[in-house]
């Protein structure tokens, strides 16, 4: 016997009655005298199986008996239907095959600390809290790039060996690149994806971006991936328009398509539910007066003066106070990057937002309309301190054709973490690389 599988786990209900092939995993294992119990999973979904002492050959009864947690084996077996077993089926096995043995496999059903987890990340996204976790993100980045392609965004590749930095130069990741000295890991595609919005209208990049950021917080990690939607001629109000509507369409197609996993994480589905454009806007003023009128609410929310940005507690502060994510737009430009477009009623503010998620999971998002004016840009480059020379081909931009446009960035992490009600974006990544971490 050496059957492919005749149907997956997830795909049982269709043969009730029937006898099926299921190659997988035990994720559990439990005898009761002349019953076998195995929990078997094969990535689609779990399934109880049953092997009965007196209806199997005593080789598969014993083979049964041997089989340990995260052996990998085929089945055979009929389906039934059971209310009673948890996704609604059992099998009950007639022949087993051992394919690959597991033995003394390091994450038992026992209680583990997370860096004992996170050392064993390779194996411990095989667990079914990090499988539907792993599960919905794969789903977010879908619906993301879905949604996109329907609305005529063309998919633009930007590459991660760049020569300059975007996002400030203090958290840079440097190696060494040949004869041409320093090249730095991409900490945005945005520059580049700009070209590409010239080129074709309505873009995005999707990739990893790398921050060397020795911030030890439960937000940040040194390597997360972004999707960075540009739109040609698009204002700082159609860039928001735009961004509620990618938003609240992901949240909705994973509450759709993704449920079974939300109930596995336990996450209570009301608040995703009301996620629904249009979302509030409060401009950065706005959001320092309620900072102050809301003072001792959340540790560390404490009053700012102008011109400072935000930290995780005001963010937190100011989310609380809604029922969906709220953009707060119109940051001071003196803390914002370089290439974003001053307000024209008001030079000092910039043409900018965060998209805040609820439930304290701070910023989702950041955008903004886009400097389109050459000589704008350039003086910008040097207040900030860059080397003109390596910003040549991004001025180009404004020299030939240049009109008013607008993106954003979306941290895919921090979307997943929101959605699925994770604490900690480490586990919303299949491999997190973080200040302290690197293996596996
Ligand atoms: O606000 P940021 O730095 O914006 C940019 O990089 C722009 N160039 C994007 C654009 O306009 N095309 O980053 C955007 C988003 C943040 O809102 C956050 O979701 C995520 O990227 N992000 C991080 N996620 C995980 N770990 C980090 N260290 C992150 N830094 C930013
Ligand atoms: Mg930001």
């Amino acid at each position: 016997m050496s059957l492919q599988p005749s149907s997956s786990v997830a795909a049982v209900a269709a043969h009730v009655g029937q006898t099926v092939t299921l190659a997988g995993w035990v994720y559990h294992r439990t005898e009761k005298g002349k019953l076998i119990f195995l929990l078997f999973r094969d990535g689609t979904a779990t399934i109880q199986c049953v092997v009965f002492k007196k209806s199997v050959s005593p080789e598969t009864f014993a083979l049964a008996q041997q089989l340990t947690q995260e052996a990998a084996c085929r089945i055979t077996g009929s389906v039934r239907a059971d209310e009673r077993a948890p996704g609604g089926f059992e099998i009950d096995i007639q022949e087993l095959e051992l394919v690959g043995v597991s033995s003394d496999y390091p994450i038992t059903p026992k209680e583990h600390g997370v860096e004992f987890l996170m050392e064993h990340r390779h194996l411990w996204v095989r667990s079914a809290r990090q499988h539907a976790l792993l599960r919905v993100r794969a789903e977010v980045i879908a619906a993301a790039q879905e949604w996109l392609n329907d609305r005529d965004f063309v998919r633009f590749d930007t590459p991660i060996l760049t020569a300059t930095a975007a996002e400030g130069s203090s958290n840079l990741f440097a190696t060494d690149y040949f004869d041409l000295g320093k090249a730095y890991l991409a900490q945005t595609g945005q520059l580049y994806v700009e070209a590409g919005m010239m080129s074709f209208g309505r873009v995005y990049c999707f990739g990893p971006t790398f921050r060397a950021e020795k911030s030890k917080t439960r937000r940040h990690l040194t390597e997360f991936w972004m999707l960075e939607p540009e739109v040609a001629f698009a204002t700082h109000k159609e860039n928001l328009e735009l961004q509620e509507q990618l938003v609240s369409a992901i949240v909705q197609r994973v509450l759709e398509r993704r449920s079974g996993d939300l109930r596995t994480l336990e996450r209570d589905t009301a608040p995703l539910e009301r996620c629904l454009a249009p979302f509030p806007r409060i401009s950065y003023d706005d959001a320092l007066a309620m900072i102050v009128a809301n003072q001792g609410e959340v540790e560390g929310a404490s009053p700012l003066t102008w011109g400072e940005d935000l930290g995780a507690p005001h963010e937190q502060l100011i989310a609380s106070k809604f029922d969906r994510p709220v953009f707060v737009e119109r940051y001071p430009a003196a803390i914002k990057a370089f290439y974003m477009q001053p307000d024209p009623d008001r030079p000092e503010v910039a043409l900018c937002a965060d998209l805040l998620a609820p439930e304290g999971y701070g910023e989702i998002i950041g955008g903004s309309q886009r400097i389109h004016d050459p000589d704008l840009l350039e003086q910008r480059i040097r207040e900030h301190g860059l080397n003109l020379d390596d910003y040549r081909w991004y001025l180009d931009l404004r020299r030939y054709g240049t009109v008013p446009h607008s993106g954003f960035g979306m941290g895919v992490e921090r979307v997943v973490a929101w959605i699925t009600g994770t604490r900690h974006i480490r586990e919303t990544i299949p491999f997190p690389r973080m200040l302290y971490r690197i293996y596996p």
